[in-house]
């Protein structure tokens, strides 16, 4: 059988990204522009500046993505987009960046869900085996989502507030580490030491949902209170607290979700899926359960376009194609 070759094209947040990807689960080719050094100065993304980088990057990244595939754009079968959700402006870039290739080379384009990339970014590591489980956490999301089979998405919980990513960078702002923090606050925590004890928030017993702004609001009670009384934080005890919080909770309700839907697999997905605490806790809790566990690589986890192709390639495979007047969708539901 011929191979099926998508061209994917990411720029829903802060990396300009294109990659290929052969059968919906060999990655050729993955290029990622981040734009992170220009955001740091702010503290985080400004969609002004993600926009203008997106329209310098977009085309660099496609064409590196085909030459260091050594493949021509005849080669492609279809061309996969970030459709959103995602900061609009810079979504847009990109999915005109999709239309023109797909237009002028005479291709289906196919519009993603930003989260269904994550999720499939597994797809490129182990087969998916059904049902499966997905905890989503990235810098705007915090999701569980039953998946019964391909391209089926069925949210069994969600952030509250803010999004496990979006605390990880608050908390790391207060501690005056560098944009993206979660990276740092994860380092911290691993550099052994004392760990302050900060609440678990598990709501309703009965609930898959998450609430991470509690959390981050007793970490900034605590800062401010110590800095009042003219006491030393130690920042190590501080990241060591916070991080075990937040492990524990998103470890505990993805436990409670896969034991009650029988799934077969749990993958986990998204930017925080990078932190070696949630990643080890993971691993160690389905491992004695006996469900199997995936997890990408780091450069997986975070945005990237070999994702967006790989749920791309399942979606055009069940027939789907989107028509050349789609739009971003800041908000689209998954
Ligand atoms: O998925 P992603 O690249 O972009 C979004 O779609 O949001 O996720 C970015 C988020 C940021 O909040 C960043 O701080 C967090 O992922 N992150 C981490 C780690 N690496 C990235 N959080 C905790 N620990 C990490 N090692
Ligand atoms: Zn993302």
């Amino acid at each position: 059988m011929k191979d099926q070759i998508i061209l994917g094209i990411e720029t829903s947040c802060d990396e300009t990204a294109a990659s290929i990807v052969r059968n919906g689960r060999e990655i050729v080719s993955n290029v990622v522009a981040s734009q992170i050094e220009s955001h740091k100065r702010f503290g985080g993304v400004v969609p002004e500046i993600a926009s203008r980088h997106h329209v310098e990057q977009v085309t660099i990244v496609i064409e590196e993505a085909l030459k260091q595939a050594n493949m021509q754009p005849s080669d492609i079968d279809a061309v996969a987009v970030t459709e959103g959700p995602g900061l609009v402006g810079a979504l847009l870039i990109g999915i005109n960046a999709a239309k023109a290739f797909a237009f002028a080379n005479g291709l289906p384009l196919v519009g993603v869900h930003h989260i269904a990339g994550h999720i499939y970014a597994n797809q490129l590591v182990e087969p998916m085996q059904f049902p499966l489980l997905a905890l989503v956490v990235s810098g705007g999301h915090t999701e569980i989502v039953l998946m019964r089979n391909h391209g089926s998405f069925e949210l069994i919980g969600e952030t509250r507030d803010d999004a496990a990513g979006e605390a990880y960078d608050k908390v790391a702002r207060v501690l005056k580490l560098p944009y993206p923090g979660g990276p740092h606050i994860d380092r911290l925590a691993h550099e052994g030491g004392e760990a302050l004890v900060f609440p678990r928030i598990w709501l309703e017993q009965d609930s898959y949902d998450f609430s991470f702004s509690g959390l981050k609001s007793s970490v900034i009670n605590y800062m401010h209170n110590a800095e009042q009384r003219g006491e030393v934080v130690n920042p190590q005890a501080v990241a060591a607290g916070f991080q075990a919080s937040v492990v524990e909770v998103l470890t505990g309700k993805t436990l409670r979700a896969a034991r009650e839907f029988k799934v077969k697999h749990v993958i986990a997905a998204g930017g925080v899926s990078a932190n070696k605490g949630l990643r080890k806790s993971l691993k160690d809790t389905f491992s004695k359960e006996g469900i199997t566990f995936t997890v990408p690589p780091l450069f997986l986890c975070t945005d990237n376009a070999a994702m967006i192709a790989a749920a791309g390639s399942v979606m055009f495979e069940k027939g789907h194609k989107s028509s050349m007047s789609m739009n971003g969708k800041p908000g689209m539901p998954l």
